[in-house]
């Protein structure tokens, strides 16, 4: 038997001991530079209509405006057309004590993505030239949940958490050189929509201010940072749930851990905070207070929904995360022409996408790189993940299909299971308790009932009989059974591999066939039929039951 292993997040590795988990140091930050801001979006937060950032995010239709005007009260500085430039940083090294999990809470999916993946997913889809990634805790793990094929993504590392603002400092060198903005994230942030982020950097902007903050309002604002405001109305500084007075934790309106700042007005002030608070930590909300001392205000931009922009802390918000990103999903393909009989239990990913005119059934989850073309059916409780489905195909109910290719037309289901390198042609059908694995069913093939289909290659318009078994394993490797055009297999059919039945041959119900099968022959292995006359009347029961005993 397979020894079980916990369930991980996806792409996690797993690491030696599950307390302190096995770090690989990344490079350090000397060694590496920032990338080069690749030219078609380098200059402003918000990209002409068409750019790469927009494609990249299908389902986030990007705001098409005219890029606005510089404040001019701003120094213009001759550096070029990189000075307005805008970079984000991500705050990504923590651990997240109260998921109570192995990993990091960065890692866990939601939606089909890690949570950090969503928020680089934000960045990139606002239009943000470059992204700096600060990690820390499971370092490696981050880094490959980030994606670390993109140019335009660099990673700092902090090598102890000791804080938010500490984090942001590690990354300090990595900035070297920059003096635009620099957008700054939690990392914990799912269902942040790019959208926000251009409003919020044009509110930045418009202010003029050395530092912004995006807030929100809370019913119940336990544990998040509250904003306390002056008699003004201005934000005079961010306290901390477990270093505030009763009477500030009495404020609804909390900090999002989403900030803009000057990069001039950054990192100089930062310097001076120290971890003189409860958890001992260096606050970049401090950041506030020290800009505020200095006698400079700081923006605030008050979000109106706040279920977009709440950090994911534990279990349960990261279950409102995921619900709340479905339900946009859902959304965004309900306007573009898919109906969903109950949005509330359909579960589509981020990535995946489904094609006009399709009908979603409850309780489906569509997940992963999984593309539906158009008039697809999806039936009630059906579990489809990285799987191509052709138009026109109906799925019924329960089906569970993974990493296949279903060409148009086709029929699946219910209950029927494709496993990983499935492929059906055109109209082919697989019906009731039908596994598939790494087998390719050709055009209008049928298995309609009661199979088991592994290492196979199915021809055109073949028949495989109900209860039909393709032998591939014989305890030792996997071998393949060659199922050639038009053949039909009889019921209750074992095909032991490697095995070749040619075209257009026919085999009878309740064979074993282990030999290859000539074209057009009939083969049949199964014992001939003997009839005893009037045996049942001797010695079948009814025989015991009347006397004959
Ligand atoms: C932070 C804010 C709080 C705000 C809340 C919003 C501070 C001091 N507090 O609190 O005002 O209401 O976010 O969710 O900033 N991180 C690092 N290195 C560290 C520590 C944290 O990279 O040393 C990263 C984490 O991975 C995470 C982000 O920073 O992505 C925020 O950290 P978290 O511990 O969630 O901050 P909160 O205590 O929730
Ligand atoms: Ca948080």
């Amino acid at each position: 038997m397979k020894k079980k292993t916990r369930p991980r997040p996806k792409g996690a590795r797993r690491s030696k001991r599950s307390t302190q988990p096995a770090v690989v140091p990344v490079a350090p930050p000397a060694a590496t530079r920032l990338p080069p801001a690749p030219p078609p979006i380098a200059t402003s937060l918000r990209p002409a209509g068409a750019s790469a950032a927009h494609a990249a995010i299908p389902n986030s239709p990007y705001p098409l405006r005219p890029v606005g005007p510089v404040p001019e009260d701003r120094p213009q500085e001759a550096r070029g057309s990189n000075r307005r430039e805008t970079l984000a940083l991500i705050l990504a090294a923590g651990l997240g004590k109260r998921m109570q999990s192995r990993w990091s809470k960065l890692l866990h999916p939601v939606a089909g993505r890690p949570v950090v993946r969503h928020v680089v997913e934000a960045t990139r889809g606002a239009g943000v030239a470059r992204t700096v990634v600060v990690i820390g805790n499971q370092a490696e793990e981050v880094r490959r949940a980030v994606g670390d094929h993109d140019k335009r993504i660099a990673f700092a590392f902090q090598k102890e958490q000791l804080g938010t603002g500490h984090a942001v400092l590690s990354a300090e060198r990595m900035m070297h050189g920059h003096d635009g903005d620099v957008l700054i994230l939690n990392g914990d942030l799912p269902a942040l929509r790019p959208e926000t982020l251009v409003a919020f950097v044009d509110y930045h902007r418009a202010h003029a201010a050395p530092l912004s903050l995006l807030t929100t309002v809370l019913a119940d604002p336990r544990g998040y940072g509250r904003v306390i405001r002056n008699y003004g109305g201005d934000v005079s500084r961010i306290v901390e749930d477990s270093d505030a007075s009763a009477d500030e934790r009495a404020t609804q309106e909390i900090n999002c851990g989403i900030y803009c700042a000057d990069s001039r007005s950054l990192f100089r002030p930062l310097r001076q905070a120290t971890r003189n608070n409860a958890q001992g930590e260096i606050y970049l909300t401090d950041l506030i207070e020290i800009l505020r001392k200095e006698g400079r205000k700081v923006a605030a931009y008050r979000h109106p929904e706040a279920g977009e922009v709440l950090g994911v802390n534990d279990r349960r918000e990261l279950a409102e995360a995921g619900r709340s990103l479905y339900r946009r999903k859902a959304e965004t393909l309900m306007r573009s022409g898919v109906t969903l009989i109950d949005p509330d239990t359909t579960y589509i990913d981020m990535q995946a996408t489904v094609g006009r005119d399709s009908i979603i059934e409850p309780g489906v989850m569509i997940l992963g790189d999984s593309h539906l073309g158009d008039d697809v059916r999806v039936g009630l409780g059906s579990r489809l993940v990285d799987t191509t489905i052709g138009d026109g195909t109906e799925i019924l109910a329960y089906c569970v299909i993974g990493s296949s290719k279903v060409g148009r037309g086709c029929r699946i289901g219910p209950f029927s299971h494709l496993r990983p390198e499935s492929a059906l042609d055109d109209e082919a059908h697989v019906g009731n308790f039908v596994e598939t694995k790494k087998t390719r069913l050709g055009r209008g093939s049928k298995a309609n009932h009661l199979s088991y289909l592994g290492d196979a290659e199915i021809g055109r318009d073949a028949n495989i009989g109900a209860g039909t078994i393709t032998c591939n394993y014989d305890g030792v490797a996997k071998h393949r059974t060659i199922i050639e055009d038009e053949v039909f297999i009889g019921s209750d059919t074992q095909l032991v591999a490697p095995v070749r039945v040619r075209r257009g041959a026919f085999v009878g119900a309740g064979s074993t066939i282990t030999k290859d099968v000539p074209a057009h022959a009939l083969a049949i292995s199964r014992v001939r039929q003997e009839n005893k006359e009037g045996w049942a009347k001797k010695h079948g029961p009814l025989a015991k039951r009347d006397g004959h005993k």
